[in-house]
């Protein structure tokens, strides 16, 4: 049985969907699992706990917050126990307009996942094709997750995404881009 990954998403404008549905094409299509799509206030947040891997998606809004989505099941968050599992995470985000809050929601969540037993994955350089201030989902030059800005640079949202899945794979033990070239 392919092995399956939970990805679990909040968005208000349909921003962060779209990179959702993005990365579920690029891994069914890599052949390197399945993906489930859930939206994050669908259902209890315990549903996280069937998957081995996880992928979380929000933006954020209201400078500096979670997304409503996944707003309103933070409080849940506290609940699991996500020992074991890996945990990558992305959101868009509006560098321009909030370049000091730039995906917040990246870090807020890596913050949450790694309080609840996850181990982190997806992390990913802060190259020159970013211009902001300050965001909570970066430490030391390194976004906690892919950073997509749809409101000024959706015609690099694609190239980020597959680049940034693939590296997903790879750290989820789910492709071998080495074995691929050979
Ligand atoms: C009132 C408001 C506040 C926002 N605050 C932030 C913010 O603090 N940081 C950020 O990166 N983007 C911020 N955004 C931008 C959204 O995150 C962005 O438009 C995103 O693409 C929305 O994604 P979604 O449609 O998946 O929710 C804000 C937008 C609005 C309208």
């Amino acid at each position: 049985m392919a092995p399956k990954i939970g990805l679990f998403f909040g968005s208000s404008t349909g921003a962060g969907e779209r990179v959702a549905n993005l990365i579920k094409q690029i891994v069914e299509e890599a052949g390197a699992a399945e993906v489930d799509l859930h939206i994050v206030s669908a259902d209890s947040v315990k549903v996280m706990e069937k998957y081995d891997y996880l992928i979380w998606g929000s933006s954020t809004w209201n400078i500096g917050e979670l997304q409503d989505d996944w707003a309103l099941k933070y409080p849940e968050l506290d609940s699991l126990n996500l020992t074991g599992k890996k945990v990558a995470c992305f959101g868009p985000g509006d560098q321009f307009g909030y370049g000091n809050s730039y995906v917040d929601a990246i870090g807020i969540l890596t913050e949450k996942a790694v309080q609840r037993g996850a181990e982190p994955v997806g992390w990913w350089p802060v190259d020159g094709s970013y211009e902001f201030e300050f965001s909570r989902g970066v430490v030391d030059g390194i976004f906690m997750g892919l950073a997509v800005d749809e409101d000024n640079q959706p015609e690099k949202t694609l190239q980020r995404t597959v680049n940034w899945t693939y590296w997903v794979l790879e750290e989820f033990g789910l492709y071998d881009s080495k074995a691929v070239a050979a």
